[in-house]
């Protein structure tokens, strides 16, 4: 989840615990870093860039360079549910262009968005590894294997209703 807390400084000093706990002091640990501040703050801004890139003492291009690199990193905050439709070769050939573009009518956004509620981000992965279920799409940490474009409104409906359950 995205920091919406107004608890920023909070949230950066729990970061600098996890910096010295595990004496993460230069840019061999810039990875483990920004994975921790991904977590704590839900993604990474540039101030989180700028804080990490002092903390560890290297060029904030650097650690740019390194979220962009991964597509694991965001910089954009994400939505409460994150669908990642798979677009490697398999799923591509297997129809994950008409998932995908059912998933942007449903939601009203494009790939690599986020609806203005915070709900749902939607975005491109490459392969995934698990081609046998072409095309495969994960949601949060959920895969839902051979899926088909007119299957798409259910799975929404699904994940409002138990957002809604749990809420
Ligand atoms: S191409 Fe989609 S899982 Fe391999």
């Amino acid at each position: 989840m995205a920091c919406s807390c107004g608890n920023e400084s909070a949230i950066f000093k729990e970061l600098d615990q996890f910096i010295e706990e595990n004496n993460c002091a230069d840019e061999s640990s810039l990875i483990k870093v920004l994975h921790r501040a991904q977590h704590l703050f839900g993604y990474l801004p540039r101030n989180v860039q700028i804080h990490v890139a002092e903390k560890l003492n290297v060029s904030v291009a650097k650690v740019y360079g390194v979220i962009s690199f991964y597509s694991y990193f965001t910089d954009t905050p994400r939505g409460e549910n994150v669908i990642q439709v798979c677009i490697g070769t398999g799923c591509f050939v297997k129809g994950a262009d008409k998932v995908v573009e059912s998933f942007e009518k449903e939601l009203n956004i494009k790939s690599g968005e986020t609806t203005e509620d915070m709900k749902f981000t939607l975005s491109g992965v490459r392969c995934v590894g698990a081609c046998g279920l072409a095309p495969v799409v994960i949601i949060n940490e959920k895969v839902f294997g051979h899926v088909q474009s007119q299957d798409v409104k259910q799975i929404l409906e699904d994940y409002l209703v138990e957002s809604a359950v749990a809420s």
